[in-house]
């Protein structure tokens, strides 16, 4: 069985990755041509032909004036998939047609529908309101991962290893030695892992974009919305900062930290991030240190996992885990993500 959900919106793109050309990508399974229509909106239909499943982003295909032309025997489709015309007649097949996905452009994402389009909902897509706002400036990108979709999420929602494997970058001994506090919210489908430390050292992704100098308040706050979007709120203080009473924050430095996860197949995953930050806004510099170091953690993630999955694959079913403390939110993320797959 499926250990991806379906009927459920998943991030496929930035939208700096979708213009004026063909542009595929697989997603849970399914390869998905995408390109930007000349009004400007994403479409997004099957990727392959109707005809004999050459996939229509592969030369010699093309796009012409918003219509894709098989590079096979020249079956052509319009934005909505519709076939217009066949070589060697003039009647086109009633069943011509493309598989077609609901879009949805947001937060500096593109977000596709995978399942039956009638239960799309655009305004159940979560948020991610700091990637494209003015008042944060954000580096991003994304790392393709040989690993299941729910290896990524354990990883995410478990930031402990941050002291193990992130050490000397994101991790230091307290995000270990600090325990967590979980909590599900059923109905609205969101995990919460929080993990604040008072007095912790500052690792070098944040005393080099911030210039805090000495020990700091840490907090992690992660919000995560099965299947797709995960979030982390971090905060960076001064020891011994709070935020004032009206929730106005002037002495610490804001960094969320947002991932999405998208299987694009069981057992490999579309790993994007995207670093946002509302301090040091116009610095180039900054922006570089983050997009580099970020990248480099995310990397040391992608081989840990990489690794993990090979491990499992060659497992018999069954296989026996442990879980501690550090887990509650991963086993959470887990409950929620089965009654996605199942409902
Ligand atoms: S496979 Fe596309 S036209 Fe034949
Ligand atoms: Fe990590």
């Amino acid at each position: 069985m499926s250990a991806i959900p379906r009927d459920q919106w998943y991030v496929a793109a930035y939208g700096s990755e979708i213009g004026q050309d063909l542009f595929s990508r697989t997603i849970c399974a399914e390869p998905i041509l995408f390109w930007r229509t000349r009004d400007g909106g994403v479409t997004a239909m099957a990727d392959r032909c109707v005809h004999r499943r050459f996939p229509l982003s592969q030369a010699p295909s093309r796009l012409v004036d918003d219509q894709v032309v098989c590079g096979y025997h020249g079956f052509t489709y319009g934005v909505d998939g519709k076939c217009v015309s066949v070589p060697g007649q003039t009647r086109v097949p009633r069943t011509a047609r493309l598989r077609s996905y609901p879009v949805v452009e947001q937060d500096s994402f593109v977000w596709v529908f995978i399942g039956d389009p009638e239960k799309a909902a655009a305004a159940k897509i979560p948020r991610a309101p700091y990637l494209a706002s003015p008042g944060y400036t954000t580096v991003a990108g994304m790392e393709p991962l040989k690993a299941r979709y729910s290896l990524l999420v354990d990883n995410l929602l478990d930031l402990s290893h941050e002291t193990y494997l992130h050490g000397g970058y994101i991790g230091t001994p307290e995000v270990a030695d600090t325990p967590i506090t979980t909590e599900v919210d059923d109905e609205a489908g969101v995990v919460y892992v929080s993990r604040h430390m008072a007095d912790a050292a500052c690792p070098p992704f944040y005393a080099k974009s911030t210039g805090l100098q000495g020990r700091i308040t840490r907090w992690q706050d992660i919000e995560y919305t099965p299947p797709c979007l995960y979030k982390l709120h971090s905060r960076i203080a001064p020891v011994g900062s709070v935020p004032n009473p009206d929730g106005s924050d002037p002495d610490a430095f804001h960094v969320e930290v947002v991932y999405a996860i998208t299987p694009e197949t069981e057992h490999s995953t579309h790993d994007f991030w995207a670093v946002a930050r509302d301090f040091a806004l116009d610095d180039d510099g900054v922006s570089a240190f983050l997009a580099e170091n970020n990248r480099t953690v995310v990397l040391q993630d992608v081989e840990a996992l990489d690794v993990l999955e090979r491990v499992l694959a060659a497992e018999p079913d069954g296989y026996q885990e442990l879980s501690i403390n550090i887990d509650t939110g991963g086993l959470a993320a887990r409950r929620l993500l089965q009654r996605l797959v199942t409902s």
